[in-house]
């Protein structure tokens, strides 16, 4: 959904965006093809090796951070309020697809590490072997929705004993491959899911940058927004509904709805076949798009 992402984001080739996740640049690639010399880009992303894969252009400021923090820098950039804001949740494929990064379970090498921001802290080495027996419930049940939380748990927590030092993807697969039940490729996903989560604390920073939309936006402009599961499309369906997380719309005196903004075009779009056939994360893609109108 790269053209209908881009079409919606950008209005005028004047146009001040924000790409929130940057990524391998694919959609600023885009972005910046319909900005004039006028137009301009900030594009963030907290992973290192996204920053390593820009290429300096004009109209292209780009800011290793979390997106949690993008008010801040539009402050510093002396630019408040912009046209467009684009954010392409979760995590590229380039990071997928780095055996040493943890984040895929298909390689079964490494260490579970799975930090966008090689920089933080947790890694889900450390949730793993950290965490109480409760707290690995409510991640397992709350980001993966894994039907057996209770019992993975309780088997990680007695697993734990023989671990030393960083948990490897190898021997986390392993347990899981004692627990899983109905479909292993789903039910490993969702318990990488679920630590991906955690670890990044993904709802969280989406809740922050979600909240600072409204202000950064001026009337008129767009907030465009891909996501890749109910969790975080929740969120940014309520907001775009109600202006509010929560989902419930603040009402003046006459009973009006008081949403700040204004549906654009379906409810949500999902990728076509071939766009599924070329990238299978595509498959749960959901697209909305909302205007600021007051
Ligand atoms: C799905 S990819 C974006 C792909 C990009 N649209 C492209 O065309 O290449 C998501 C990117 O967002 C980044 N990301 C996820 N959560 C973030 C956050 N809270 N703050 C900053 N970057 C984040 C990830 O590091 C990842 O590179």
């Amino acid at each position: 959904m790269l053209s209908e992402c881009v079409e919606a984001l950008v209005q005028s080739s004047s146009s001040v965006v924000v790409d929130l996740t940057f990524g391998g640049g694919g959609h600023s690639k885009e972005i910046l093809k319909k900005l004039d010399s006028d137009g301009k880009l900030y594009a963030f992303d907290q992973d290192l090796d996204a920053k390593n894969q820009v290429v300096g252009h004009r109209n292209l400021k780009f800011s290793l951070s979390n997106f949690r923090h993008f008010g801040r820098w539009l402050k510093f950039y002396g630019d408040e309020q912009v046209d467009g804001i684009f954010a392409d949740l979760g995590v590229s494929s380039w990071q997928i697809d780095a055996a040493q990064r943890g984040f895929a379970f298909r390689f079964n090498d490494g260490v579970l590490d799975m930090r966008m921001n090689n920089d933080s802290q947790l890694t889900a080495s450390d949730v793993v072997l950290h965490y109480s027996y409760q707290d690995l419930v409510a991640v397992m049940s709350e980001y993966g929705e894994v039907r057996n939380s209770k019992s993975l748990a309780s088997s990680i927590v007695d697993a734990r004993v023989k671990w030393k030092g960083e948990v490897q993807v190898s021997q986390f697969n392993a347990l899981l491959d004692r627990k899983y039940i109905g479909d292993k490729n789903r039910y490993f996903s969702q318990v990488y899911q679920a630590l991906r989560i955690e670890v990044n604390d993904e709802i969280g920073a989406l809740k922050e940058m979600l909240q600072q939309v409204e202000k950064h936006l001026k009337i008129g402009g767009v907030l465009v927004v891909l996501t890749y599961h109910s969790l975080e499309d929740k969120l940014v369906k309520n907001l775009m509904k109600s202006g509010s997380l929560d989902g419930k719309e603040e009402k003046n005196d006459f009973g009006q709805g008081l949403s700040p903004f204004k549906r654009v075009g379906p409810k949500f779009r999902v990728a076509s076949e071939v766009e599924i056939e070329e990238n299978n994360r595509a498959r749960s893609a959901k697209l909305r798009v909302v205007e600021k109108i007051k």
